[in-house]
């Protein structure tokens, strides 16, 4: 381990041949594009263009935005700046006419991923990495995350990822150094991650069970409540459609013990949509999918793959990005459509 990610730990990846990201701690001033990416390859690729108020003005490394074309205007290194992905429902092995390529998709989703002109810190897949659950997509969908350039891969499953074995198949491919049926937490950049299971006892709405809220308890016990707390989970952690199973009945016991800390932020997929809800300190994003979308809450009979045209279905798909400057108090989420 290298540069800020001295003495920190971090569960549940499965790759760590993967090079961390070098720090660069020097500005750099008037390089033409072409020699900034010649540069930026030298120091893996870790160097992301700001300009003094934190804002992106520019990006390297295939950047399809041509604001970037010509001369790079301002170059300055992000040191405690923290950058993730976050990608969702893969559903490697779904066959309809929803989506006739799933795979296709999700190499569009990380060639994405990989030029976004910066390399996040890391990717986290928030579960329906799989359609069924079998041994050959839980291959396939690990393999084509190893083409991701980050740092680490993160998985939460989701219920398409423990059909029949209560999950098994997952943690056999993800689920190293994880706790229980695959939770675990992490922190970096001043930031403490948890990443939930509440897929595996599913009888109508999404569960975390109390070994798994005890862990919760304890692992929040010791941060002092002005740490930002990232919650990751497949299936929502707030109601948002329960007739369809789109919430966590027992989640308000972990609510609560994120009510103490001044920004808490829960992350999920499941949805297949974007949707985001604030709740005092706590801020609610389900992200869309790779695969295929599903309908609005209620304008459907059933949560059923929604066949649309091409391009509307280019535009229902995408990734997320977050960023975080260590001493704020947000996180900035931003949603990228898949076009
Ligand atoms: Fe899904
Ligand atoms: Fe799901």
């Amino acid at each position: 381990m290298t540069g800020h990610h001295d003495g920190q730990n971090w569960p549940g990846h499965y790759d760590e041949a993967l090079a961390p990201a070098a720090h660069q701690p020097e500005s750099e001033h008037g390089m033409t594009r072409r020699q900034l990416m010649r540069h930026a390859g030298w120091f893996g690729g870790a160097v992301v263009l700001t300009a003094a108020g934190g804002e992106v003005i520019s990006h390297i490394a295939g950047s399809r935005d041509s604001s970037t074309e010509g001369v790079a205007r301002v170059a300055v290194a992000r040191e405690g700046a923290l950058r993730f992905v976050q990608v969702s429902d893969s559903h490697i092995g779904f066959q309809g006419p929803a989506n006739m390529d799933v795979a296709g998709s999700f190499t569009h989703a990380i060639d994405q991923v990989n030029s976004l002109g910066f390399r996040p810190d890391f990717v986290m897949h928030s579960g329906d990495l799989t359609h069924l659950s079998t041994a050959g997509q839980f291959d396939q969908v690990k393999q084509m995350m190893s083409g991701m350039r980050t740092d680490r891969v993160f998985t939460v499953p989701g219920e398409h990822d423990s059909i029949g074995d209560a999950g098994r198949a997952y943690r056999r491919t993800f689920g190293k150094g994880t706790l229980g049926d695959g939770w675990y937490s992490f922190g970096t950049h001043g930031v403490h991650f948890v990443a939930l299971v509440n897929t595996l006892s599913l009888e109508k709405l999404g569960h975390l069970g109390n070994e798994q809220i005890d862990f919760v308890r304890r692992d929040l016990a010791g941060l002092s409540s002005d740490t930002p707390v990232v919650v990751f989970s497949h299936i929502p952690l707030f109601a948002m459609y329960p007739k369809w199973g789109w919430s966590t009945d027992d989640a308000l016991r972990v609510i609560a013990l994120l009510r103490r800390f001044s920004s808490a932020t829960c992350l999920n997929g499941h949805v297949h949509q974007l949707f985001t809800k604030t709740e005092g300190n706590i801020t609610f994003h389900s992200a869309t999918t790779t695969a295929y979308p599903l309908p609005k809450p209620g304008r459907a009979p059933a949560p059923t793959p929604q066949v649309v045209p091409a391009r509307q279905l280019k535009d229902a798909l995408g990734i997320r990005t977050v960023d975080y400057r260590e001493g704020n108090r947000e996180l900035a989420v931003k949603d990228q459509r898949l076009a």
